[in-house]
């Protein structure tokens, strides 16, 4: 059964509010409307004004985009239906169908649209057992690895995506949530795991390194499953090392499966490639079976805290055995079609800047929450940018929507398209807002590069929160958050903007509304589920399409682009606190230089913000007025490529972003400065002279990337 997920009932009445705005504003526009205006600075409306009048700071185009309120409900349930009819895997022809589904409703609202196609190695399950035997080898009874089979499902049945196929008849032992600190405490209670199935449940950070640590410690393969799951069995991918086709590491796979046409691929044998690959097999399974498994357990009793979670019966030894496992798995590895899809609305006076904004559209089952929310948020933002364009209305700057293919198997559609256009994206992109899933439950996050933070709780102050009626989304997100507007870094390689963020150094928006899932990546994700419990009138749905089109809106036509580097100075502050106490009586490791690098990138950010005030002033007539802007604006935009290291993390060359890209070691404490996280991870495992000298690299490397960014926000050479 689907969790019990009551959502708030509130639903403000706002049609009718919304139709008089409509009205009023169609008056207006008609008389008024012309393209390429300022913006005027929203910085003016106090809290009390953006409650009763929401709109009222906005040019006569971005409020038009927001009157486009009513009955939007009701098109983008349309959407979600239609596109979760099936499960669409990627690289099935239902994958194929949603592609063409995206396709035409980008056509039918006026965008121009275009698709590039891949040819990545994908990841399906061929065959699996798992069976429970008496220590004698002698059959206890088959374990289902399938879900519950009473939804009609096509979907395919639970795995992980590149799990190696293999098999074992072993004795299972528990091993909590496999961290470091779990295997350590097996170890002091005498307990080797080498050769035997480990059991762990979910919460040890990303599924491909729970598994890397356990092959590492010599498990022969892992079983995983989720406390609680209701019933569902949570699939992923367990690729490692980074993001993107594995096979065409920092290039586009090729468009075609031919072997010898469209373009290089590296062999499934090679060294770079196997890396990618963890080295022994993995299965989800449901928690009834992962308890059937720990129930038969001897050994030493569970430590504190193992069992906590788990159905009571559970609570014996940790193993290993007495009883054995059989488990095989055999997969099916090949190459398969996806499909990026795009509708563009081109720039009036710079076609050549992109403001992108993306969602991914394949899903593990129906997808109804990951990833067709966001999908079915998308259309309504193509629809309302059409209604602009009907009016009269262009962006300053080209729009581009983009719907990624194959993000479940490791970001592949969006890494591929970046990689393709890494030169002109590093050059032209201004900014990324992605949108995974939509909305999994109620109250609203947003994770972001700090620049952006500002413009988020601007626009969130235009927006009505979907669940009360007297309040902005802004509103409602700083009483859940004890007055503040919270918003995380996007460190974790665990959506589209990877690529964007992590390879190309774009700055990038990520938002959605609920934060847990239960039925994530099972067969629950389902358009019953959003209509029962994720969001029975689609609002919240309607929210975050709201607040993504009217960033987007923002950043494509402001005429000095709305990034606030303060802020970015100000994170960096508290990174540089945070990472002072962790290194506290850390040998020889000096953190002066990114402090000192820190100062020298506030004060250009300083003058910048000096400069900006002036060019807001600036009489749009004046000679080569325009053409300072965009030089300024283009180095708020190159600010953030400062922050680049080319040759990426140690390791991994598709993480570059020195202050935000996944650590190694997904225990790290720190959420940035990846390349010192993984070096003082290190430094804990072996503390010696060369792991100080390496930490203190890691920190040259985050001060010249810090030098880096003001050099580039300064706009000069030397
Ligand atoms: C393990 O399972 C496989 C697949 O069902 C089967 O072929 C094999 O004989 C089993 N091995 C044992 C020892 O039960
Ligand atoms: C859209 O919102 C209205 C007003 O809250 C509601 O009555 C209607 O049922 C919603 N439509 C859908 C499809 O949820
Ligand atoms: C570096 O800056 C941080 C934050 O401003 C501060 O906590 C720390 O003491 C500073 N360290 C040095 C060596 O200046």
């Amino acid at each position: 059964m689907p969790p019990p997920l009551p959502p708030k009932p509130l639903q403000p009445n706002r049609a009718s509010l919304s139709f008089l705005f409509l009205f009023l504003l169609s008056l207006v526009l008609y008389v008024s409307l012309s393209p390429s205006r300022n913006t005027p600075s929203p910085s003016s409306s106090s809290s009390s004004s953006s409650r009763n009048a929401p709109a009222d700071s906005l040019s006569a185009p971005h409020r038009l985009f927001l009157s486009l309120h009513p009955g939007a409900n009701a098109t983008i349930a349309a959407h979600l239906r239609a596109l979760t009819l099936r499960p669409h895997l990627a690289g099935t022809p239902a994958a194929a169908r949603t592609a063409s589904y995206v396709i035409s409703h980008l056509r039918a609202a006026g965008l121009r649209v275009a698709s590039a196609d891949y040819y990545p190695l994908l990841s399906y399950p061929a065959s699996a057992s798992l069976a429970l035997l008496r220590p004698d080898g002698t059959l206890v009874k088959p374990l289902p690895l399938a879900e519950p089979a009473d939804l009609e499902a096509a979907a395919v049945p639970p795995y992980h995506a590149y799990s190696p196929s293999g098999s074992a008849v072993a004795a299972p032992v528990y091993v909590n949530y496999g961290r470091e600190d779990d295997y350590s405490a097996l170890h002091r209670l005498g307990v080797d795991v080498r050769g035997c199935v480990a059991v762990v449940r979910r919460g040890g950070g990303y599924r491909g390194a729970v598994v890397a640590r356990a092959a590492a410690r010599g498990v022969a393969a892992v079983l995983m499953f989720k406390a609680a799951d209701h019933g569902g069995v949570e699939r992923g991918t367990v690729l490692l090392g980074g993001v993107g086709d594995p096979l065409t590491p920092g290039w586009a796979a090729p468009n075609t499966a031919a072997a010898d046409g469209g373009g290089e691929r590296l062999a499934a044998d090679d060294r770079e490639v196997r890396r990618r690959f963890p080295k022994i097999p993995s299965m989800p399974v449901a928690e009834v079976v992962a308890m059937e498994i720990l129930r038969t357990l001897g050994g030493p009793p569970m430590p504190r805290g193992w069992g906590e979670g788990l159905p009571s019966a559970a609570k014996s030894g940790v193993g290993p055995g007495p009883t054995l496992v059989n488990f095989t798995y055999q997969e099916d590895r090949k190459l398969a079609k996806i499909q990026n899809v795009f509708g563009i609305i081109r720039g009036s006076e710079e076609p050549d800047r992109y403001i992108i904004l993306g969602n991914h559209r394949d899903a593990w089952t129906f997808g109804a929450v990951d990833p067709n929310s966001g999908t079915a948020a998308l259309l309504d933002v193509a629809r309302r940018y059409g209604s602009l364009l009907r009016s009269g209305w262009r962006p300053r700057r080209t729009i581009i929507l983009c719907s990624w293919d194959a993000e479940e198997f490791g970001m592949i559609g969006s890494t591929e398209w970046v990689e393709q256009n890494l030169g002109r994206l590093s050059s032209k992109a201004v900014v990324y807002l992605n949108v995974d899933c939509a909305v999994q439950g109620d109250g609203f996050f947003a994770s972001a590069t700090p620049q952006l933070d500002k413009l988020i709780v601007e626009v969130t102050k235009q927006i009505q929160d979907p669940d009360f009626e007297a309040m902005t989304v802004y509103e409602s997100w700083i009483v859940n958050n004890g007055g503040i507007s919270k918003i995380e870094r996007l460190s974790r390689a665990d959506s589209d903007f990877s690529a964007f963020l992590h390879l190309a150094g774009v700055p990038s928006v990520d938002f959605y509304y609920g934060d847990v899932f239960p039925g994530y990546h099972t067969v629950f994700d389902s358009y019953k589920w959003m209509v029962e419990h994720g969001d029975p009138s689609f609002h919240r749905h309607v929210a975050i399409a709201e607040i993504w089109g009217l960033l987007g809106l923002r950043l494509a036509d402001d005429l000095v682009l709305p990034f606030d580097y303060p802020s970015y100075s100000a994170r960096l502050h508290e990174h540089a606190t945070a990472l002072s106490a962790l290194l506290d009586g850390g040998g020889s490791v000096q953190i002066q230089p990114i402090n000192s690098s820190i100062d020298e990138l506030t004060v250009a950010i300083g003058e910048a913000v000096e400069e900006s005030k002036k060019l807001q002033e600036v009489d749009t007539t004046e000679d080569f007025a325009a053409l300072r802007r965009r030089a300024f604006n283009d180095r708020l935009i190159l600010a953030e490529r400062g922050f680049l290291e080319t040759e990426g993390l140690k390791g991994r060359p598709c993480f570059r972003h020195l202050l935000y890209s996944p650590p190694e070691d997904s225990e790290s404490k720190l959420s940035f400065f990846p390349g010192i996280a993984d070096a003082i991870s290190q430094a804990r495992k072996h503390a010696g002279e060369e792991e100080q000298l390496r930490i203190q690299h890691e920190i040259w490397r985050v001060a010249r990337a810090i030098q880096r960014a003001a050099a580039a926000l300064r706009g000069e050479l030397i």
